[in-house]
């Protein structure tokens, strides 16, 4: 009796405020009729029997039972009449709690979910709208070489999920967004924010940060920056200069003096160029990002096609075959990112 009831009234106290907007009507129903069957039960029903002990001292199992008149009287109407009752009362509860489960879970769920865009939403606007925007529309953000004037663009957040739709690197963006923060981008002002990396922030306040992003997608790609009119020298001091250094030299990301060399370019007018024009390319689109290195942004939808291929003219013009390895500059060492 005491596991029938608990479901309900444990319903009933959890439902409570619905319940006095009305909108769980059965539910009160129900538990009401469970109350008025206990209070029967314990009133009138076999809940209540009394009188004077028989067979006092004799040992429970040696007792001798009802005779078949006691047997056959009131007594077993009586509990024929309970045992009906519980019958009909299973046959009712059982199929009205199975109706009414399920949406109670829906709610709960969605609840949850509420709650979570709620704190991921006061988080993101204490934590990130500095540099993300209050709209989450992008902004920037200062360089973090206090030598650097220019200042390092932030991206948007609002259209996260169309900018990394087609993307070769990130397949799960509510992923990306975690990662993201939980090792932040080594070199960017984009700090780690997990209180495992030095950050702040509990992983379930990164994940109702993330919820919270997630909730408020426009579905808008940005537009991409042509810089007609402008050199190919240009959209790489504005675009790359601030990894790359000015004169790709090397900084948070590889020296890129002679990156076609490392893709294979032999020097020639030949395949191996276009194979390393390709691979450059590439880089360029697809960006690279693997957690707690330094980010290769992705420069899908930030450049178009024309300033791409200008930057890659703009890298082909410099470079030099025989130069410097992977992580050095004209002899001197540049951390490779992996070192960092
Ligand atoms: C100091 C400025 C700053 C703050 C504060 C900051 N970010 Fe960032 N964030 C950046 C920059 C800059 C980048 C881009 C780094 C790069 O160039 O790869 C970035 C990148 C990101 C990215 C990856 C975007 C993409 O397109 O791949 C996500 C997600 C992100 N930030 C979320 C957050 C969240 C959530 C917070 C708050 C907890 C936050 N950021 C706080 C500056 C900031
Ligand atoms: C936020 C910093 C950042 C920006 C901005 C950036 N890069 Fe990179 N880039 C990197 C890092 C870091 C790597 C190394 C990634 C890796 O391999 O893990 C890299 C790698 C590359 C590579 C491949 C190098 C190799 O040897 O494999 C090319 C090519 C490249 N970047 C070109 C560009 C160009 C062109 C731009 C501007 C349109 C640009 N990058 C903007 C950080 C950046």
């Amino acid at each position: 009796m005491t596991t029938l009831l608990a479901a309900p009234l444990r319903l009933a106290v959890e439902e409570a405020p619905e319940l006095v907007g009305g909108s769980s009507l059965p539910m009160l129903l129900l538990v009401l009729g469970l109350g008025g069957f206990a209070l029967a039960y314990v009133l009138v029903g076999p809940g209540s029997r009394k009188g004077p002990k028989r067979h006092g001292d004799i040992p429970l199992a040696m007792r001798p039972y009802h005779s078949d008149a006691e047997l056959e009287g009131p007594g077993l109407e009586r509990a024929m009449s309970w045992g009906v009752a519980f019958a009909v009362f299973a046959a009712l509860f059982l199929p009205l709690y199975w109706l009414i489960e399920p949406g109670r879970i829906n709610d709960r769920v969605e609840d949850f979910y509420e709650a979570d865009v709620a704190t991921g939403r006061a988080q993101y606007q204490n934590a990130c709208a500095s540099c993300h925007g209050v709209n989450l529309e992008g902004g920037s953000a200062p360089h973090p070489d206090p030598d650097v004037t220019a200042a390092w663009p932030v991206p948007a957040l609002n259209n996260i999920v169309a900018r990394y739709q087609d993307s070769a690197v990130v397949d799960d963006v509510r992923e990306h967004i975690l990662l993201t923060l939980r090792y932040g981008r080594t070199g960017s002002p984009m700090q780690a924010f997990s209180v495992g990396n030095g950050g702040a922030l509990s992983d379930f306040q990164l994940e109702a940060i993330a919820a919270y992003i997630l909730s408020v997608q426009t579905g808008e790609l940005p537009q991409a920056t042509s810089y007609v009119g402008r050199s190919s020298e240009d959209v790489f001091a504005a675009n790359c200069a601030r990894c790359h250094g000015e004169n790709a030299e090397g900084y948070v990301g590889p020296q890129l003096q002679n990156v076609f060399e490392r893709y294979g370019w032999t020097g020639e007018d030949d395949a191996s160029l276009e194979e390393a024009r390709a691979a450059v390319r590439q880089a360029i689109v697809n960006g690279r990002i693997v957690p707690g290195q330094a980010p290769m942004p992705s420069f899908t939808g930030v450049l178009t096609d024309e300033a791409i291929d200008a930057v890659v003219d703009h890298l082909l013009s410099i470079q030099r075959t025989g130069g410097p390895a992977y992580g050095q500059i004209g002899g001197d060492p540049v951390a490779a990112p992996a070192e960092e």
